[in-house]
């Protein structure tokens, strides 16, 4: 049988959204260049960390909604859900955009719905319609085209997706309307209708803003440590004034998103857009003077002690209670540290993931225990319930004893 939807991309944002679509009764056949991702949700599996989501596939794939495969099949509504990093220098990189919709482009028919949720520069809504387009002539202006961004939560994403306002953009009136119908079946949050280059830069300027407050916030810890005040209390006091309401700093901004999008704004309006381009430099400068501020304990270390320490490396995380690491600024200064190792013991710790290629992982109570210098890059769980107070030194840049 034809399943209704196919979804391009079964990964953190891929998978939940098919597997709540199958939930409610709807064939979803889900395409994955992975053959080893396809494989696992096949068995009812996953290869993600996300609440809720385990149980969610295994029923969808184990009622008959549910389906992988390394190819798509014929559809009536496409979603595109695949990376869309950059390139060179900051330069956003649309081939997987291309690539999924170029391998849709003999299946589809008229009246189909294409809906890209990827997160996009301004315009690739409208040029995979002009792609799409030129290739099968005899569509033009039959297909409904839209453009959804994604905004879910890393960590309760099967909640957000269904209860989270979305913004619908169509490259014209009918396929805002039929794109609407579409996510109204599945999507209890309200959907509020806009052009596709109006919802493409929808999503970068969310993004872009909290980089921003979180740069903001950043730039603060760098002057309290400076000025010798601690930059939580001061956060939490200045946040009492009723229209004042500052963001925790950390160890700088990762993810797949807030570290990511903003360059898709400053790669096209490199001119206008100066704020945007300054938070990015300014989070990304804290990841730096974290990994100087962990060499620096190191060498005082040896100074005092005419010994080199053992360090704990606590998270790598691009946020708290994950196992997400890209663009993780937590692994960025992990790796740099270890860069500059000088026969240090190291332990590096990241309680959401069981191994790392690069890394050799160590539990989080032995790392604390056996430690001299613990480093927190990410407010953990887990971490929390260490002791506050040891004779150890703690370099806390991600407010865990706040
Ligand atoms: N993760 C988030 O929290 C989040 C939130 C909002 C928006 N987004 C955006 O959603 C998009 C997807 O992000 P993600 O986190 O789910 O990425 P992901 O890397 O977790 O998953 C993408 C999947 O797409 C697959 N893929 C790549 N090219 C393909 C192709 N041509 N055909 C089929 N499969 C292909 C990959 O193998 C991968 O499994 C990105 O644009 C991202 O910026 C992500």
């Amino acid at each position: 049988m034809q399943p209704e939807v196919v979804m391009i991309g079964l990964g953190y944002i891929g998978l939940p959204t098919a597997a709540l679509i199958a939930s409610n009764g709807v064939n979803v056949h889900g395409v994955d260049i992975n053959p080893k991702v396809v494989e696992t949700i096949n068995r009812g599996e996953i290869h993600i960390v996300e609440p809720e989501l385990d149980d969610a596939v295994a029923k969808a794939v184990n009622r008959g909604f549910l389906k992988a495969d390394v190819k798509a099949v014929k559809a009536n509504n496409y979603l595109i859900v695949v990376p869309t990093p950059f390139k060179g220098k900051n330069e956003p990189d649309i081939s997987f955009v291309e690539a999924a919709t170029k391998g849709i482009l003999p299946l589809l028919k008229e009246g189909d719905l294409y809906i890209i949720e990827s997160t996009s520069p301004v315009g690739t809504t409208e040029k995979m319609m002009d792609l799409i387009y030129s290739e099968r002539p005899e569509l033009k202006d039959k297909l409904y085209i839209a453009y959804c961004p994604e905004r879910v939560l890393p960590g309760n994403v099967m909640y957000e997706l269904v209860h989270n306002d979305r913004v619908i953009g169509g490259v014209n009136s009918e396929s805002t309307e039929k794109a609407i119908a579409f996510y109204s079946s599945y999507v209890k949050g309200e959907l509020h209708p806009t052009n596709a280059r109006t919802a493409e830069m929808c999503k970068l300027v969310e993004n872009s803003s909290r980089d921003v407050q979180i740069a903001f916030a950043n730039e603060l810890s760098l002057i309290c440590a400076k000025a010798d005040i601690n930059v939580w209390d001061l956060i939490n006091l200045a946040n009492k004034h009723p229209r004042v309401n500052i963001l925790q700093p950390g160890c700088g901004v990762g993810g797949h998103c807030i570290a990511v999008d903003p360059y898709f704004i400053v790669a096209d309006f490199p001119m206008e857009s100066q704020i945007i381009g300054k938070a990015r430099e300014i989070n990304n400068y804290k990841s730096f003077w974290c990994a100087e501020q962990v060499k620096n304990a190191k060498l005082q270390f040896q100074l005092d002690h005419g010994r080199k320490p053992k360090i704990a490396i606590m998270g790598l995380a691009f946020k708290p209670n994950i196992d997400d690491l890209r663009e993780s600024p937590a692994k960025y200064i992990a790796q740099k540290v270890l860069q500059d190792a000088n026969d240090e013991e190291f332990y590096i710790v990241e309680p959401n993931i069981e191994e790392h290629k690069v890394f050799k992982l160590t539990q989080y109570e032995d790392a604390f225990a056996k430690a001299e210098i613990v480093v927190y890059l990410v407010a953990h769980d887990e971490f929390k319930t260490l002791p506050k107070k040891s004779d150890k030194i703690i370099l806390d840049f991600a407010g865990v004893n706040k």
